[in-house]
């Protein structure tokens, strides 16, 4: 049995996937923490209070969860869904009708969608009332800024998709509110309809929007954000000492 572990351990095949051996002593432990791109979010040290559940609410870690529930569920819906007039309203019908878990699967999309939308907008009244929005962490605050902004995005373009009344009624009215903009809103309002009204045009371009320009940048966006809290120095929390440090440091 310990010559097969010897073998497989020492094959090229297991080494080029394992570069390291047991982490058995500091050094290599402390490495696995900052050349793990999982593990890596995490600072090898954290202050006792960032870490509590009522500092953080683990709310962008849910707003997260919910994106990557989106990507799954919705990934999964459209091998059901054409984005045509003709057909796009039938295809919810028989989803939720006729697919098995097809039901759960629509129900699973709308309310990730929703809780993200809330989650999002509480995570940075949380950061907010704990001033996180400070110095060093101002640009991250403002690439949060853009990643709400692509998240209602995302909310307000899927809403077409069904291709009902409410869906027809909700974004004739938005983008008739946004075409009241006074310097680009006509421009903006016929960019997102393809022409005068909601068609074919604008089902097209929110369904390119909602499947593939928004979920596509708000990956690379929240890579960019998380990385950014890691290189900040984690959560602004850290900042405050622990009584023990600071009883070391008048020691
Ligand atoms: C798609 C939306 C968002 C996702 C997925 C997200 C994700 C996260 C995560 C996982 C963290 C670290 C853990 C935590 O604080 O819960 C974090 C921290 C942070 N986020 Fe967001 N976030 C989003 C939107 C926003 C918004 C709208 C803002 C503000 C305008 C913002 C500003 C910040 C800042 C400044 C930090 C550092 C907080 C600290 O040091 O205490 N984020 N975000």
């Amino acid at each position: 049995m310990k010559k097969l572990k010897d073998f497989i351990v020492n094959s090229r095949v297991w080494r080029s996937f394992f570069r390291h051996g047991w982490p058995d002593n500091p050094l290599d432990r402390s490495l696995i923490m900052t050349t793990n791109v999982f593990f890596h979010l995490h600072p090898v040290r954290v202050n006792k209070r960032s870490i509590k559940a009522l500092y953080s609410f683990g709310l962008g870690v849910i707003t997260t969860i919910m994106f990557v529930v989106l990507s799954i569920t919705g990934i999964l819906e459209m091998f059901y869904y054409v984005p045509s007039v003709d057909t796009a309203y039938f295809d919810i019908i028989t989803l939720q009708t006729q697919v098995p878990f097809g039901q759960l699967l629509r129900n699973m999309h709308r309310w990730s969608a929703h809780l993200m939308v809330l989650t999002a907008v509480l995570h940075m009244v949380r950061v907010f009332y704990t001033g996180a929005y400070k110095r060093p962490r101002e640009f991250n605050w403002v690439v949060g800024v853009v990643l709400l902004i692509l998240t209602l995005g995302a909310s307000f373009t899927g809403y077409l998709l069904p291709w009902d009344q409410l869906a027809f009624w909700a974004i004739t009215v938005g983008t008739s509110v946004a075409g009241y903009e006074p310097m680009f809103g006509k421009l903006i309002q016929k960019l997102l309809l393809g022409g005068a009204e909601v068609g074919q045009a604008s089902l097209t371009r929110f369904y390119g929007l909602h499947v593939m320009v928004i979920p596509g940048l708000l990956l690379l966006i929240i890579s960019l954000h998380l990385w950014r809290v890691r290189k900040d120095g984690g959560l602004a929390a850290n900042e405050v000492k622990d009584e023990i440090e600071t009883e070391v440091e008048n020691a």
